[in-house]
């Protein structure tokens, strides 16, 4: 079975609506836990515009799965993750004008940053992952800068126009998910995935954890958030079951 982490950024945003206390993201954390959820996920971007650093402090205590910290390489977001020690740190890259990430990491332009950030991370015990696009060039150099995993970009394949596209995206997925886990990187992926696309991701088996976050929110407006996830334990067993 691969892992499934619940990113509960988007509780937040709807909490942020209003700026007031409810939806809680510890409340939706702990629902999605007791429905199967192997760990939470929690972005605390720069401009606080979902994730507060109190969120970030309250979900450390309260949940028991492992808890991945989605941040930025920067000092501000580096001293927030040494001090609250989250299980794992997964760099991604920020932009305040956008709306969600977009795009992966480039590893190449920063990795002297990268390795010096990795250095403290890893000093601390806490799982070192860095998010990129499924790209050979990526994957190499998330090897030299110390990754312990990284996280594929599917938000490409999860927009793709066409079954023709998605299945490009699907191969080239595949081959760079065998060529980081060939250099001994852990492979995770994520991104706009939702129960019918997670399928074919879920098939590659050097995949180990997913972080689906969008959809399983939006989805328990409608069903409520232990159903949500649990569909979407379903459908990544499903994707599991088609693995060669
Ligand atoms: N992985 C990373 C690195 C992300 O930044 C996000 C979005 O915060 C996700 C996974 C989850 O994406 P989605 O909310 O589209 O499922």
């Amino acid at each position: 079975m691969i892992r499934l982490f619940v990113n509960i950024d988007h509780v937040a945003t709807v909490r942020e609506a209003r700026k007031t206390l409810e939806p809680d993201p510890l409340q939706a954390a702990l629902l999605a836990e007791k429905a199967g959820a192997h760990g939470i996920t929690a972005h605390l971007r720069e401009d606080r515009r979902h994730i507060q650093d109190d969120d970030i402090k309250r979900l450390r205590e309260g949940v028991t799965t492992p808890f991945n910290l989605e941040m930025a390489s920067v000092d501000e977001m580096v001293q927030i993750a040494l001090n609250i020690r989250p299980d794992q740190v997964s760099l991604v890259p920020e932009k305040r004008q956008e709306i969600t990430t977009e795009g992966g990491l480039n590893i190449l332009e920063q990795e002297r940053h990268l390795s010096e950030v990795g250095k403290q991370i890893k000093q601390k015990g806490i799982l070192f992952s860095l998010f990129i696009d499924p790209d050979p060039a990526q994957v190499t150099a998330s090897k030299r800068v110390g990754a312990d995993s990284i996280e594929f970009n599917t938000g490409a394949y999860s927009e793709s126009a066409n079954s023709e596209e998605a299945k490009e995206l699907l191969a080239r997925l595949s081959q760079a998910a065998k060529l980081a886990h060939g250099s001994g990187l852990r492979v995770f992926a994520g991104h706009g995935l939702t129960n019918d696309s997670v399928q074919a991701v879920a098939a590659i088996p050097e995949i180990e954890e997913l972080n689906i976050g969008h959809h399983i929110v939006s989805r328990s407006i409608f069903v409520g958030m232990e159903e949500s996830v649990k569909e979407m334990l379903i459908s990544i067993k499903k994707g599991v079951g088609l693995r060669p």
